[in-house]
């Protein structure tokens, strides 16, 4: 059980001194009334039994559970972004087992708040068969032994808190023995009756695994073969983004009422304000999957207030981790 002593024992660093950074709704400054609903938003945490990284991962909780000693507001819900355990994709039954286990512990133990999880492409069981030894017709492959460690039927879901409507969505479908940015049919419709039954005034925030929209892969390629024009092209991964960002684009112009999207996978922190939406990668509690910083990304988590003027404030937290040899 976490408890004053346990935190401060956990050692933690101080809190970034910064205030919130309000955007969304194309209104920076805005003030909302009341109080924010607080998420924290940890992604692509990554847990293994190595690197001590579930001693780095019980950090992590015991950081975000001490805002309220530090002052701040408490959260009110945390939201793990995917990749919640190092791999399964390619890992064997014996190794997956593990890695869920460890992440069932560390979450006993050292955290007391609610949490709610997006499913990422490292938590999907098997799909590399020729690594991962499996055969498909296992009763926990795929999606399956998340939903299960997730306690609920389906990889994605929504929910209204705090005056807010979420989404939670997944956004991994099988290419090969590997992995694309989207979402299938079934959850296209499954979105859009979804938002369709949402009111006008409530504003919406959607968390996916992977990037909706990222200057991140464009930031991170080089100029190669010409396109269409006969011009040297960029090449984007869909693995990096989802390939259907266009559709989302199109619903956004339909419900206005989406102000922020949420992701991870990237490991990199990034504000994107585009058409009147916040999109927010939000960095890694394992930021370089423990061995160190990614591209100056601290092991760190987000802490998102989602106001009821529909305006979105946002800060990364590094909680003092360091790697570990
Ligand atoms: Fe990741």
């Amino acid at each position: 059980m976490l408890t004053r002593r346990s935190l401060v024992k956990a050692g933690l660093a101080g809190l970034a001194a910064a205030p919130l950074i309000r955007r969304g709704a194309g209104a920076a400054d805005a003030r909302g009334s009341g109080k924010p609903f607080r998420i924290a938003h940890l992604t692509d945490i990554h847990v293994q039994p190595e690197l001590e990284s579930a001693k780095g991962l019980a950090s992590c909780f015991a950081h975000v559970q001490s805002l309220a000693e530090r002052g701040e507001a408490p959260v009110d819900l945390i939201v793990t972004g995917g990749d919640t355990i190092m791999d399964c994709m390619e890992a064997d039954h014996a190794r997956t087992q593990t890695q869920w286990d460890l992440w069932k512990k560390v979450k006993a133990d050292a955290c007391s708040l609610e949490v709610k999880s997006v499913v990422g492409n490292h938590d999907v069981w098997g799909w590399t068969k020729s690594k991962a030894r499996t055969k498909g017709d296992e009763a926990r492959y795929g999606k399956q032994w998340a939903c299960e460690q997730f306690g609920r039927p389906l990889p994605y879901e929504s929910f209204d808190r705090g005056g807010w409507h979420i989404v939670l969505l997944d956004s991994v479908f099988p290419h090969e023995e590997s992995y694309v940015g989207k979402l299938d049919d079934a959850q296209w419709d499954w979105l859009e009756k979804d938002l369709a039954a949402v009111p006008a005034a409530t504003p919406v925030a959607i968390v996916s695994h992977i990037p909706i929209l990222s200057v991140n892969p464009l930031a991170t390629s080089e100029a190669g073969e010409p396109g269409k024009d006969g011009k040297p092209s960029f090449a984007l991964s869909g693995g990096l983004v989802h390939v259907d960002h266009p559709r989302f684009q199109q619903l956004f112009t339909k419900y206005t009422n989406v102000k922020a999207c949420l992701s991870g996978h990237l490991h990199i922190v990034e504000r994107i304000e585009f058409g009147g939406v916040s999109y927010l990668c939000n960095g890694a509690v394992s930021a370089g999957w423990w061995k160190g910083q990614h591209r100056g990304t601290d092991f760190g988590y987000a802490v998102v207030d989602l106001h009821d003027d529909g305006t979105v404030a946002s800060r990364y937290v590094p909680y003092g981790w360091t790697a570990r040899a």
